[in-house]
């Protein structure tokens, strides 16, 4: 998939976690049943805040590499990491399934969306060796080019 289809389908999926966690902030508010917090805190802040984070960073940085399965994988992995830490604490607090049967696919999901963090930092750091800003000298032609525009 190309860094552009990765990022709107962040955006995308990321905009839909917000109609979800939202919608549970409202349900919790109105009924003034907060059970539900740890779940919604997570579905808007792993599901929205983090999959837009990905999303402009992918752009803002990786937008003219081209398609890559590793940023595919990235994908993958924080999106259904994110909705299967959504559902297992959904179903931890809501206790509609025993904690000994969620344990393991909250690990599972957890370590996908540690992992797309991970794989997200090694695609950060090799697409800014690509672009040469962390080579010697970066800093000064970047305060350069900053100045030429002030001027
Ligand atoms: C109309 C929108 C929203 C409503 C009605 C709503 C409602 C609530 C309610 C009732 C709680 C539980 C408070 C408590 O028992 O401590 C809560 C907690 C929380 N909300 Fe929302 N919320 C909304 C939007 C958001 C958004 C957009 C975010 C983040 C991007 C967010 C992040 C959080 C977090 C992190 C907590 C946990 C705070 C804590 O308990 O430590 N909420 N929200
Ligand atoms: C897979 C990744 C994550 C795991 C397994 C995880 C796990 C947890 C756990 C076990 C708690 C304590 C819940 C309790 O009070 O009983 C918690 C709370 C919290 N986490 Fe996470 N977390 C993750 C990612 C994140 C991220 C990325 C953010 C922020 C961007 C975040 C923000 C919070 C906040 C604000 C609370 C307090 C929520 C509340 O009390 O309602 N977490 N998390």
């Amino acid at each position: 998939m190309t860094t552009l289809a990765c990022a709107y389908r962040h955006t995308l999926f990321g905009l839909i976690f917000a109609i979800v966690g939202i919608a549970l902030g409202i349900y919790m508010a109105s009924t003034h049943n907060h059970v539900q917090h740890v779940t919604h805190a997570h579905i808007l802040l792993l599901g929205l805040v983090v999959s837009l984070l990905y999303a402009s960073v992918l752009r803002l940085w990786m937008a003219d590499q081209p398609a890559s399965w590793l940023i595919t994988a990235q994908l993958l992995l924080h999106q259904i990491g994110t909705l299967v830490v959504s559902a297992g604490l959904f179903a931890l607090y809501g206790q509609l399934l025993a904690e000994p049967v969620l344990g393991p696919i909250l690990g599972l999901g957890s370590l996908a969306v540690f992992g797309g963090m991970l794989l997200m930092l090694l695609l950060f750091v090799r697409a800014g060796r690509q672009v040469g800003a962390t080579a010697p000298g970066a800093a000064p032609r970047a305060a350069e080019l900053v100045g030429r525009r002030a001027g």
